[in-house]
């Protein structure tokens, strides 16, 4: 067979331990044999990132920039213990911040479905996907202890005219936290939130709190609100799809309830616990995928998961691992999806069907790695566990 070629390049941003190990053998297994890939490499492992001052992440988000589509593998965020284990110069930041303080973009994150591995939610059929608003709020807020006296909050405009509003009439200990976030942020999270929901054709919920907090929340509300009608109304009826706002507390009841198949905005703070909620209720992390779109339509596709750091140890000692590549192989058919999409390529798009439907199919005829395998409950089949590499070699045989 020929190989399936490509018109632009993906650009492809290598990572760190176990995630490292399985990224190439799903480019040796179930990519390069069927594809005349063109990417333009990254290498954001740990040691060239301190090899280049970091610059290797600002040279990837760059490229991104310029190209419209990345798959990035799972990265080491250093803390204390990792600048002794690599000999850091430095604490670097955390690649995926560096990348979308760049893009400035909305991470969306879905998880898989797999017929065999049940929900915790029996009638969720459908994939929920979190839309979290990844700028300021509680993440780039002051806080601080406060003693017995007053707690004001102070703005000084330009000119420096200064309003102050009262915050409490402490009498003895307590805490306080002054948290802020930009009209320009919360535009391009609604427009990134808008443009994914007509993507994926599914209907977009957004909630936050804004009977409580009437001006905070209350200006995200409206800001939605206002985009929406001027700019995506026709569209999303065009569509067949539903722009819903509510409140937090009715969005967590009515996702319960529903059957799935809904995009759910969340603020920085609801999207952070919402995430990991739905995500385990929908069986396992390692098979959430994530991607992040930015307001002009760019789009870095990963799973959502780390890198594993206790099955590298394993592999280091030369013992068998069963790592779940499914999160990083969807990151690459997405990646690949859509740039079969922007350059007209339809074989590629196939291609990237076909490499999802016989993971798929792989795990549902039950081979699966080893973190599935007491999640899987199928009438007539005893799930079998494989080593990572095995699990790619069964899935490349129905491919
Ligand atoms: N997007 C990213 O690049 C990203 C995200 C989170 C953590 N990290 C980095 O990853 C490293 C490890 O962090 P962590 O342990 O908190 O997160 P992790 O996701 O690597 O692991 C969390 C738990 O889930 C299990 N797990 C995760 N993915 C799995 C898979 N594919 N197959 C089987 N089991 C899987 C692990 O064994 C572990 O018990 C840290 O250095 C952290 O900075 C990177």
């Amino acid at each position: 067979m020929a190989k399936i070629l490509m018109k632009t390049p993906i650009v492809e941003m290598d990572g760190d331990e176990m995630t490292r190990i399985v990224w190439k053998l799903i480019k040796d297994i179930l990519i390069l044999p069927y594809v005349d890939l063109k990417s333009d490499y990254y290498d954001l492992g740990l040691v060239n990132r301190d090899k280049t001052n970091d610059e290797i992440t600002v040279q990837a988000a760059n490229a991104t920039k310029k190209y419209g589509v990345a798959v990035k593998c799972a990265t080491i965020t250093p803390n204390a213990q990792r600048m002794t284990e690599y000999n850091l110069k430095e604490m670097w930041k955390s690649p995926n911040g560096t990348i979308r303080a760049i893009l400035d973009g909305t991470v969306f994150r879905a998880p898989v479905l797999v017929d065999g591995i049940a929900p915790y939610i029996p009638t969720w059929e459908k994939p929920i996907v979190i839309a979290r608003h990844a700028y300021g709020d509680i993440y780039k807020a002051v806080d601080g202890v406060a003693g017995k006296g007053k707690a004001e909050l102070v703005f000084t405009d330009e000119k420096g005219e200064k309003t102050t509003l009262p915050v409490f009439d402490f009498k003895d200990n307590g805490v306080v936290l002054a948290m802020h976030n930009t009209d320009k942020s919360i535009a391009s999270f609604a427009r990134s939130c808008f443009n994914y929901a007509l993507e994926v054709k599914l209907p977009l919920w957004f909630s936050t709190k804004d009977t409580i907090s009437k001006k905070y929340d209350g200006r995200f509300k409206a800001i939605f609100e206002k985009i929406y009608n001027e700019e995506y109304k026709d569209k999303f009826e065009k569509a067949g799809i539903e722009y819903l706002y509510t409140l937090i507390d009715d969005a967590v009841a009515r996702i319960i309830r529903s059957r799935g198949g809904i995009v759910w905005a969340c603020k920085n703070y609801d999207g952070d616990v919402m995430s990991d909620m739905i995500a385990t209720a929908f069986g396992s992390l390692a098979m959430m995928t994530s991607v992040l779109v930015s307001p002009d339509g760019i789009y870095e596709f990963e799973a959502a998961h780390g890198t594993v750091t206790r099955h590298y140890y394993k592999y280091l000692k030369g013992e068998e691992t069963s790592t779940n590549p499914v999160a990083t192989i969807f990151a690459w058919t997405g990646a690949l999806k859509k740039r079969g999409d922007l350059d007209d390529l339809p074989d590629l798009v196939d291609f990237a069907d076909r490499l999802e439907k016989a993971t798929l199919r792989t795990i549902e005829e039950g081979e699966m790695t080893g973190d599935l395998v007491g999640l899987f409950k199928k009438d007539g089949i005893t799930p079998q566990k494989l080593s990572t590499e095995d699990f790619l070699k069964a899935i490349a045989k129905r491919l």
